[in-house]
């Protein structure tokens, strides 16, 4: 049987680098890894590749691989010495087609945008939680409420009626709030008045609203996106060089539909879905710890996830405490860490790290941000 990429990839994620403290698979060091039965191949990026330490990391690969995955794999690790800074890659077109930074020398590394079809399913909540519980992780995170008609991020965080300020260098400044950055279209525009905006000027606010924010050093910036896949959406996941999507679903006939809409939007702008997290999966009464009624039909999304071939990243329940923490300003996944959905969105946090390291290690790092914009 052939070796799973998870499996691999979690072995890799055991790797610690000793100056900066975090795993080799999160500092982005594994690149082109490539699994064919029983061989593995990747490489590894490194300062010096002729050093003592590169030759401690491709022994440590080796030896943790066979330790975790199978004592048959043939593990082939190149090195190769850091030529792109972290983060150099992330730039946004404006109309003429001209890259510009996103960041500051800093960067960012991973963008992964919160999408669904249809609305109300859960994507501000799945977006807000998921950014708590990466943070949660020790991840530098981002959050952007790119919905620019009805933004809900600001009262899921309690942020209603603040404003970022501008620095010296005439950079937006996010705001922090539960340790996370957070910007929101909803911090710039009155709502009332975008309603009535076409497609071509949501397009020029989220570039100016993006272009140039002083984002300092974030591992994970999550964009919560509005619902559908029309224009704005197609604009927006344009706009944003993405390293990848999450498809948020219930397991609902109607919003399945739309799911996949979602996934046939980002194939058509070369953006990987790297998962499907179905919401509202279930109701557990809390005096019936042991019962789960499935009152949007069971498993749905996971299995919509299957046959798209999207890695399914977890089911979230129905929980009151999710609503009334996503009305108080009190994110779920701090305000109720033992919950059964504040578990579950760690779970999912956990997942979702998994298949971006996956990601990153098979992509070119020069092809991971794909723009179409015109
Ligand atoms: N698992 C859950 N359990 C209980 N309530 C939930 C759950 N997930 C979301 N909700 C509630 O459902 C409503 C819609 O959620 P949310 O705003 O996150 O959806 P959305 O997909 O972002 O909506 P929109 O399409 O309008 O942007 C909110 O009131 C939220 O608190
Ligand atoms: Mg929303």
């Amino acid at each position: 049987m052939a070796v799973s990429r998870e499996a691999v990839v979690r072995a890799l994620r055991k790797i610690t680098h000793p100056e900066r403290e975090k795993d080799i698979i999160r500092l982005d060091m594994v690149k082109d890894l490539t699994i064919e039965d029983q061989r593995v191949h990747f490489t590894v990026v490194v300062k010096d590749p002729d050093g003592a330490f590169a030759n401690q990391v491709q022994e440590a690969c080796r030896r943790i691989l066979h330790e975790e995955v199978s004592r048959d794999l043939e593990v082939d690790v190149e090195l190769d010495s850091e030529m792109i800074p972290l983060g150099d890659e992330l730039s946004v077109s404006d109309p003429s087609g001209e890259k510009q930074q996103v960041s500051g020398e800093d960067g960012v590394q991973n963008t992964i945008a919160v999408a669904s079809g249809k609305g109300g399913v859960g994507k501000s909540t799945v977006a807000v939680n998921l950014a708590m519980a990466l943070a949660d992780d020790g991840y530098n995170v981002a959050l952007v409420d790119t919905d620019i008609y009805g933004p809900s991020v600001p009262k899921m965080l309690g942020m209603e009626g603040e404003k970022p300020r501008v620095n010296d260098e005439r950079k937006i400044v996010p705001l922090e709030k539960h340790g996370i950055k957070v910007l929101s279209m909803g911090f710039m525009v009155d709502p009332d008045k975008a309603v009535v905006w076409r497609g071509p000027m949501v397009t020029k606010a989220v570039q100016q609203f993006l272009g140039d924010v002083d984002w300092g050093d974030i591992e994970y910036m999550i964009l919560d996106l509005p619902p559908g896949t029309g224009d704005v959406q197609l604009t927006i996941v344009q706009t944003i060089p993405l390293t990848g999507a999450v498809i948020v679903s219930t397991p609902q006939d109607l919003a399945l539909a739309d799911a996949r809409k979602g996934k046939a939007m980002f194939d058509n702008v070369n953006v990987p879905v790297v998962g499907m997290v179905e919401n509202m999966s279930y109701f557990t009464p809390p005096d019936q710890p042991d019962r789960k009624y499935y009152l949007f039909g069971r498993n749905g999304a996971q299995e919509l996830a299957r046959e798209l071939d999207v890695p399914f990243l977890g089911q979230v329940p129905i929980e009151q405490k999710v609503r009334e923490s996503g009305d108080s300003g009190h994110p779920l996944v701090r305000s109720h860490p033992d919950s059964l959905s504040a578990t579950a969105f760690r779970e999912i946090g956990d997942e979702l790290v998994e298949q971006v390291a996956l990601r990153n290690a098979e992509t070119d790092p020069t092809q991971k941000v794909e723009i179409l914009y015109e």
